[in-house]
């Protein structure tokens, strides 16, 4: 039966998958598109070394190095549900892009590798995602490998990261003698390596195996046990609200590369993950299922295909109903836009949409009218979404291209990399350009990038960390207020902004110039 147009918004779960690099995401990414039946065969790492590559790395410089450096997008059907997929940078030089990827979904599932716990980078990422108040599914991965203490590496998801956990199952044994998984929230037990009817035991009222079975005389097994009976005497209690609240995290043991406990994930998590939830504008909550089409721009990417030097706005549709060719507003600027030629990501190929509803994620093909953070509506009353936040770049490097013959396409290549948000663009007095990233590795992108795709090369000298803060009261700063240790800037909005050689030099000016008003971004 067709669903309507609510029962369709109510099927949506759009989730971004964050995790430190290595810890499997890809794995479990493609896992769960084979499930959804998006992609034939999994071009897992072993793949990728024969020239066959995940689907979800696109581009050039991350088949080379095997990260992944832009979030790309990926849906799939299951069951009743329309699952998108938003893939993050696992690497913290590109958080900026893992925050605004965050505010385009409603949860999120965090991949831990058994055996190295709680990373840095994981940290980082964590925390960035806290800050939007979402949803937290924590996948514990490659449990067929020797790794962590499970009760050792929940203390530390709760120490370190500040979330409570409630483990829906729990590891019988590891590595080498792995044996599957107890599944509290089921109440059975999910053998390894076990074929298709044998593979689930159900579990009597105790929580106990009935009956006869060989695991009964099993250490592992009966270890697990008197761990479960610690989580369910100790540990925290279940709780839907407080899962949507993003306050207790859902635990879930498993290995992706066997696709061992990765169904039974997709499974749970569909049932309490949240559908598309309302989100703040200008004008109050919009709520996803009201009928005007309404979404916002979180990223843009050039030269996706290389073949067609496209560049693609992603935009999260928020409410209502998008129809192709239908005409929308673009509040920035005023203008009307008609959605004539559109995409949606279906794993194994973008094919085009005709029809997406609020949760899901579109491609519109753009040609320079769009920038990261845009709002469109379709209503009478156009409408901005919250400001997508852009973070105080703390790396800085001055640029120019190494053949001043490629003027054009150098400025081409910075424009457009800058609108993608890939980096941070000011100029000097003298028409100086000067990057600013939050990382050392979006300038190795940026470089090359503009090597392959603008076929410029350039030269970066590095004028080390600075300080950026923005002015409240531009009207009072003066040119002779810069120096070489505050340098007068403008961004790429004009606006302008003092770049301090370190604390010392900032304080130093604003003792001097205490009238003026300085202030950073996130
Ligand atoms: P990422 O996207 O998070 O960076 O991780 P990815 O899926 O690429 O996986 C990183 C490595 O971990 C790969 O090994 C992959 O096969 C392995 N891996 C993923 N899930 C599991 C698991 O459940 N169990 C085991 N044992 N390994 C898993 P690789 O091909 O050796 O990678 P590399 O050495 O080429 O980097």
């Amino acid at each position: 039966m067709k669903k309507d147009f609510k029962e369709e918004v109510q099927s949506r779960r759009t989730f971004a998958i964050i995790s430190h690099p290595d810890a499997g995401k890809t794995t479990l990414t493609e896992q769960l598109l084979l499930f959804g039946g998006a992609i034939r065969a999994a071009g897992t790492v072993k793949g990728k070394k024969s020239g066959k590559f995940a689907t979800s790395d696109w581009m050039e410089i991350e088949k080379q190095r095997g990260i992944s450096v832009t979030s790309s997008v990926m849906a799939f059907d299951y069951d009743d549900y329309r699952v998108n997929i938003l893939d993050t940078p696992g690497h913290q030089d590109f958080s900026e892009d893992t925050y605004r990827t965050l505010m385009a979904v409603d949860s999120a599932v965090m991949i831990i590798d058994s055996a190295k716990g709680i990373e840095a980078q994981t940290l980082k990422l964590f925390k960035v995602c806290r800050m939007r108040g979402i949803p937290i599914f924590t996948f514990i991965n490659k449990l067929d490998r020797q790794g962590r203490e499970p009760l050792e590496l929940l203390e530390e998801l709760e120490e370190v990261l500040g979330i409570q956990s409630y483990p829906m199952n729990w590891p019988i044994g590891m590595g080498k003698e792995f044996l599957g998984i107890y599944d509290r929230f089921h109440n059975r037990i999910e053998q390894f390596r076990v074929e298709d009817e044998d593979r689930f035991i159900p579990l009597n009222d105790e929580g106990e195996i009935a009956g006869e079975h060989s695991l009964k005389d099993n250490n592992l097994y009966n270890q697990t046990l008197e761990d479960v009976l610690l989580l369910n005497e100790a540990g925290n209690d279940f709780s839907r609200e407080r899962i949507a609240s993003g306050e207790l995290s859902p635990v879930f043991f498993g290995s992706a590369l066997t696709n061992f406990g990765v169904q039974t994930f997709l499974e749970t998590y569909l049932q309490f993950a949240p559908s598309p939830q309302p989100r703040n504008s200008d004008v109050g909550e919009v709520d996803p299922v009201s009928e005007e089409f309404s979404g916002f721009i979180f990223k843009i990417q050039a030269n996706m295909n290389p073949a067609h030097r496209d560049r693609i706005a992603f935009l999260r549709i928020c409410s209502g109903q998008f129809e192709r060719g239908m005409s929308v507003n673009l509040p920035r600027t005023g203008k009307n836009i008609k959605l004539a030629q559109s995409t949606q990501f279906l794993a194994d190929d973008r094919s085009t949409v005709n029809e997406a509803v609020s949760g899901d994620i579109i491609g519109i093909y753009d040609t320079g009218t769009y920038q990261i953070g845009d709002t469109l509506t379709a209503g009478k009353k156009p409408f901005q979404y919250e400001k997508l936040p852009q973070f105080t770049p703390e790396l800085f490097v001055r640029v120019t291209a190494k053949n001043v013959m490629k003027q054009k396409h150098f400025q081409k290549g910075i424009l457009q990399l800058v609108q993608e948000g890939a980096i941070q663009y000011y100029k000097t007095r003298t028409e100086d350009v000067i990057l600013g990233a939050v990382g050392q590795l979006q300038f190795e992108v940026f470089e090359h990038r503009m090597k392959n795709e603008y076929n410029v090369d350039v030269r970066m000298e590095p004028i080390g960390s600075k300080i950026a803060r923005w002015i409240e009261n531009e009207e009072d700063v003066k040119e002779t207020m810069s120096s070489s240790r505050s340098m007068l800037v403008k961004d790429r909005h004009e606006n302008l902004v003092f770049l301090f050689e370190n604390d010392f030099a900032m304080r130093w000016f604003s003792d001097k110039h205490p009238d003026i008003k300085l202030y950073s971004l996130m």
